[in-house]
This record gives structure tokens, C-alpha cells and sequence, in this order.
């Protein structure tokens, strides 16, 4: 997809579609159009004016309005895309009109678009940087698809795919700032769409072997160090965890660092991403309709290798390591058992109660391998709970960790990036729920605060760093369409990432 910024007079543009966000006042009525859009209202036959004027368009979330050109020149087409009231503009508001505006396209069977921007036009809570950002986010996660697995076009899809993106500023010069915020908006939401894609794809053909050959090659790509630890290597680290969950399955498991940049004064920033390529439950079965999504149960780990692809991508000055845990979670004769006492990395024993909780038995290995990093601070992004879903529905990732400081500051780049974050309390009254009567810890502690028993379980092996624990069991797959996600799996935690890491930037 080419991206570019151009000047002018709209009313000259030569592009098969404009777009142009719009907004309402607070008595529902559409905003008129600056003087600025004057002379693209004339090449409309005033239509513009009329539409705004009449009632016929109110702007408000959502709603859509296609103008067709009048004159001899100008755009062919004219999009309206409401953004709701102007007291509640916000970079979302401007991703679901990025997203609403690649869906329209696509509909048009055009596969080139121009979004109007007016400096003037936007104010208040939204620069023109965080707006440039936020429609590129949503033009390109909202023209996502997959197909690479049907024998051809799915049926009554025609859309084309988006070739060419630009934004026209109408009066500013700052050409260049928008351009990069823009660009920093696209290449965020490729990353994200590459997450999209690893989890999408089933585990017959992502499996924790599939997952390694990925990092090696993004690491080819992107000039980032990979390490792939395989089972033998991992016996002789200590990772009786990861092995213990993986005995179940005839995929062996791999243990997954993917570092970027050198090492730097005041440590490395570490994410650890959950990598269970499929989970049954093992022996502690699933339901089959609770297994029907458990491919994506490597969610984190696509967040971890997207953000990583991102941040190469952008060069930030930063060093940054990528841990995965990568597993797959089966029933057989070589099964974990409920009841087993297994090692782990740190040394401390574990009683198995429940081998369908074996998320944060992958984890434990991988928080306590991540130690010799000297992390400035760590954030681990995991599918971890059904009782997280419960909690948050599907509108946030819950959020939990030791450190007051970083949980504000994940808290802050949530709202920031659209990826919502809730705060749930670690408390040490809840380490109780996991007091083992025969091993160091349990693995579960019952149905009770299940998110936040099993974030107790994974601060056990966090050693003495700052750290976060992000539970997106309820927004790694979207049961339901949104502005700018289709129907599966989001890609969540990219773009929270790629914020989290631009602020730490020394
Ligand atoms: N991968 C699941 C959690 C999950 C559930 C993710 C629904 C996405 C949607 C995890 O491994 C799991 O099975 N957790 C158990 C823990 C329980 C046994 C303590 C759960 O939530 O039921
Ligand atoms: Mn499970
Ligand atoms: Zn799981």
C-alpha cells in the first residue's frame, strides 16, 4: 500500500474517493462545512451543503452519506463519515472512521482513497499527528481479510485490495509531521494484522515448531537476534514446566527469544507472550464448544512477535526482548496428570490440580528466564482466564502487576491506543487460594477471582522487577464485528506495545 500527504484545494483532487470525518453538535445536527471546503461544495452542485443543511445527514457515530460529483472536476466521489459529537472526538472515534472508510471502499470496488483532513476542523482533544495516526490504524486493520487458505475468492467478495492511501491536508504546511505520524499509524497496524494472522491460522499449521520458524524469520527480515531453545535445551535450562505441558502432545514445544537493539544503561524492556498453539485442557479436557477458538490461545505470542516487528520496523532507539513459551495442550498417555507435583525454572514445586490451567505454567519458566535480562521492566500478555471474560467482557484486557507506577502508565497507553486496559487488585489475601497441602504452590485456585488467582501464581516467579500481566482472554477474538474488526482474532497488545515502548525511549 502506497501512503502519501498532499496540499490544496480539495476541490481539485483527482481521486475516485474522498473521505472526510465529520462531526456533530450536541443538539444531533451535522457540523457545516468550513470555508475551506467551499469550492469542493461547488463541484458537488452544493450537495454538500444540502446534505449537512437539510437533516439528511446528522453525522452521527457511524452514519454515512456518498456524494457524487457534479462538475468537470474535483474528487469522482465524496464520503461524509460521521465521528458523532465533537465534544467526544477522539483518536477511536477517528480509527472507526478509518476502519468504516476502507469497508466503504472496498463495497465501491475501489482500491484508492484520499481522507480529508483540516487542521482547523479537528482541535481540541486530537493534533493533526494523533489523527493522521489514528485513520491509517483504521484504514488498514479495518481492510484486513484472510484468505489464504480458500481455493479461491470467497463468494460475493469483490473488494479490491487497498493500493494507494493518502491524506489531504487542506491549509497546514506540517507535510512532513503528518506524514510520519501516518506512517507510524500503518506500519502499527500491519504489525497488528501480522498478529491477526498467526492466530487466525489453525494449529495444524501454527504449531510451537511453526511459531519458531516465524521468529527466525522476522528475525532474518528485521536484523533481530533469535534464540530457539528446543527440548533438549530446554531440560538443561531448568524449564520443567514448559516440558511438563507439552509431554501431552506429539508437537514438541519450543522456548522462543527474539531481541532487538543492544544492551543499554538501566536495562531491557521484556514482553512475554503466551504461546499454547492449541488448547485442549489435556486431561483436564475442554468442552468442544470452549475448544473451538483455542488456536488463538497463542495470542500473546502474536502480540509479542508483532510488537517486535513494529519497533524494528521503526527503529526506535531502545533494547527490547521478545520472550515465547510455545506449547501445545493435549491429552494422552503421556499427559500431565490432575494431582501432579512438577519443577519448575525457579525451583518451586507445583501441584497440577488442573491441566487446563497451563497457561501460567509456561509463563512461570519464561518470567523467571527473563531475569537474565536485568529487565527495566517486563509486561506479559496472555489468554489466560474464561473467569477474565467474565470480568471485563470484551471491551478490556485485565490488568495486574507489582508495580503501581507501571500499571498507571499501561492504564494511560491503553486509553491512548483504543486497546483498553481495567485494573484488578493482587492483593496478598488471594495468594491463599493457591496454598498447596503437599507441593510449594497449586496451579489453580478454583473458580473464585480466577483472573487475579492466576496472576498470584505468575507473580511468584517474577523476581524483583516491575511488572505487568495483561489478561486479553476476552479481546484476543472478536465474536463481533467492530468499525475496523472483522469477526476473529485482533491482534490486541501490538499497538498498546509499540506506545509503551515510544515512551520508554531514553
Ligand atoms: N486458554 C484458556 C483461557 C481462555 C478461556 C482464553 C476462554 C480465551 C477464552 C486457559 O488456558 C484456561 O483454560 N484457563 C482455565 C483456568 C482454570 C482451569 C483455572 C479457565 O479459565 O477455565
Ligand atoms: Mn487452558
Ligand atoms: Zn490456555
Amino acid at each position: 500500500m502506497k501512503l502519501d500527504v498532499t496540499l490544496g484545494t480539495p476541490a481539485k483532487l483527482d481521486t475516485p474517493l474522498l473521505v472526510s470525518p465529520w462531526c456533530q453538535h450536541d443538539d444531533d445536527s451535522a457540523e457545516r462545512p468550513g470555508a475551506d471546503l467551499e469550492a469542493l461544495d461547488r463541484s458537488l452542485g452544493l450537495m454538500l451543503t444540502r446534505a449537512v443543511t437539510g437533516g439528511d445527514f446528522r453525522a452521527r457515530r457511524g452514519e454515512l452519506s456518498l456524494l457524487y460529483r457534479h462538475g468537470e472536476s474535483g474528487p469522482d466521489r465524496v464520503l461524509l463519515i460521521g465521528a458523532g459529537k465533537r465534544t467526544d472526538l477522539d483518536a477511536e472515534r477517528l480509527r472507526e472512521v478509518g476502519g468504516r472508510a476502507a469497508a466503504r471502499a472496498g463495497d465501491l470496488r475501489i482500491a484508492e482513497l484520499t481522507l480529508l483532513l483540516s487542521p482547523s476542523w479537528l482541535g481540541g482533544a486530537v493534533d493533526l499527528e494523533v489523527a493522521a495516526r489514528a485513520l491509517l490504524e483504521g484504514v488498514v486493520l479495518g481492510g484486513w481479510r484472510f484468505d489464504e487458505l480458500r481455493s479461491g475468492p470467497a463468494e460475493d467478495d469483490h473488494r479490491p485490495p487497498l493500493e494507494r492511501v493518502s491524506i489531504h491536508l487542506t491549509q497546514s504546511k506540517a507535510k512532513s509531521v503528518t506524514l510520519r505520524a501516518a506512517e507510524l499509524g500503518r506500519v502499527s497496524a500491519e504489525a497488528q494484522n501480522y498478529a491477526r494472522e498467526l492466530a487466525v491460522r489453525p494449529g495444524n499449521i501454527v504449531t510451537p515448531r511453526y511459531l519458531a520458524e516465524e521468529a527466525g524469520r522476522l528475525g532474518d527480515e528485521h536484523g533481530l537476534q533469535v534464540t530457539v531453545l528446543d527440548p533438549k535445551a530446554m531440560k538443561r535450562d531448568g524449564m520443567e514446566a514448559v516440558l511438563a505441558v507439552a509431554a501431552g502432545s506429539e508437537e514438541e514445544p519450543r522456548f522462543i527469544a527474539i531481541e532487538y537493539g543492544a544492551r543499554a544503561e538501566g536495562g531491557a524492556l521484556v514482553l512475554v507472550g503466551k504461546g499454547v498453539t492449541f488448547d485442549a485442557g489435556g486431561l483436564s479436557l475442554k468442552t468442544p464448544q470452549s475448544m473451538e477458538t483455542m488456536k488463538a490461545d497463542m495470542s500473546g505470542a502474536a502480540a509479542v512477535l508483532g510488537a517486535m516487528r513494529a519497533v524494528a520496523e521503526l527503529g526506535l532507539s531502545v533494547h527490547l526482548v521478545g520472550l515465547i513459551p510455545a506449547v501445545e495442550n493435549m491429552p494422552s498417555g503421556r499427559a500431565l496428570r490432575p494431582g501432579d507435583v512438577i519443577g519448575s525454572r525457579s525451583r518451586k514445586t507445583i501441584e497440577v490440580v488442573n491441566t487446563d490451567a497451563e497457561g501460567r505454567l509456561i509463563l512461570a519458566d519464561a518470567l523467571s528466564y527473563a531475569a537474565r535480562y536485568e529487565p527495566e521492566a517486563m509486561v506479559d500478555i496472555a489468554t489466560l482466564t474464561g473467569a477474565c471474560v467474565v470480568a471485563l467482557g470484551h471491551h478490556a484486557s485485565g490488568l495486574m502487576g507489582n508495580d503501581e507506577a507501571l500499571i498507571e502508565e499501561i492504564r494511560q497507553v491503553g486509553e491512548r491506543t483504543g486497546e483498553r486496559v481495567w485494573p484488578l487488585p493482587l492483593w496478598v489475601e488471594y495468594r491463599d487460594l493457591l496454598k498447596s497441602e503437599i507441593a510449594d504452590i497449586k496451579n489453580s485456585g478454583g473458580r473464585a477471582a480466577g483472573t487475579i488467582s492466576a496472576a498470584m501464581f505468575l507473580r511468584e516467579f517474577v523476581g524483583p522487577v516491575p511488572w505487568a500481566h495483561l489478561d486479553v482472554a476476552g479481546t484476543a477474538w472478536a465474536e463481533k464485528a467492530g468499525p475496523y474488526q472483522p469477526v476473529g482474532p485482533t491482534g490486541v497488545g501490538v499497538r498498546l506495545f509499540i506506545e509503551w515502548v515510544r515512551g520508554r525511549i531514553r
